[in-house]
């Protein structure tokens, strides 16, 4: 069986509350029952943080075990080197989702510390992203 994490990172713990226009209506978590119904031949493990040092300690712990990490790392995406490094240091590939569409929107989304490690990007399809990325490691 598959071992896949989703790894949500700041503030997309408010999903389904926060900029709902942009982000949805729907809580990551009544998300992620559907999605582990609809899988269930994956061991499908899902964890958020708000802290970038949490987001990076999870990358260590399954990146040596796990078949593949589908990361949103939220704003930072667009600041962080350490997670960009923490994705070029383990062996699970990692595929980078956004839910919005992140070059349809500010210029400082454009950029992002993670696609260079990743093995691809989604971006902009909603909550589908996730679902998307699961799909392309099967
Ligand atoms: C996001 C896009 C980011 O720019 C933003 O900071 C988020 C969410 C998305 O899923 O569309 O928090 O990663």
């Amino acid at each position: 069986m598959k071992k896949i994490l989703i790894l949500n990172g700041p503030n997309l713990n408010l999903l389904g509350r926060r900029e709902p226009s942009v982000y949805g209506n729907l809580t990551f978590e009544e998300f992620f029952d559907s999605l582990k119904n609809k899988y269930s031949d994956i061991d499908l493990h899902y964890f958020q943080s708000n802290i970038e040092g949490e987001l990076i300690d999870k990358l260590h712990e399954v990146g040596f075990s796990f078949d593949g990490v589908i990361l949103n790392a939220g704003a930072y995406t667009h600041t962080s080197i350490g997670i960009g490094d923490a994705i070029k240091g383990v062996d699970t590939p990692v595929i980078e989702v956004h839910i919005s569409n992140v070059h349809a929107r500010e210029e400082f989304r454009h950029t992002s510390y993670i696609a260079p490690n990743a093995k691809g990007v989604i971006s902009g399809f909603g909550l589908q992203s996730y679902e998307l990325a699961l799909k392309s490691f099967l």
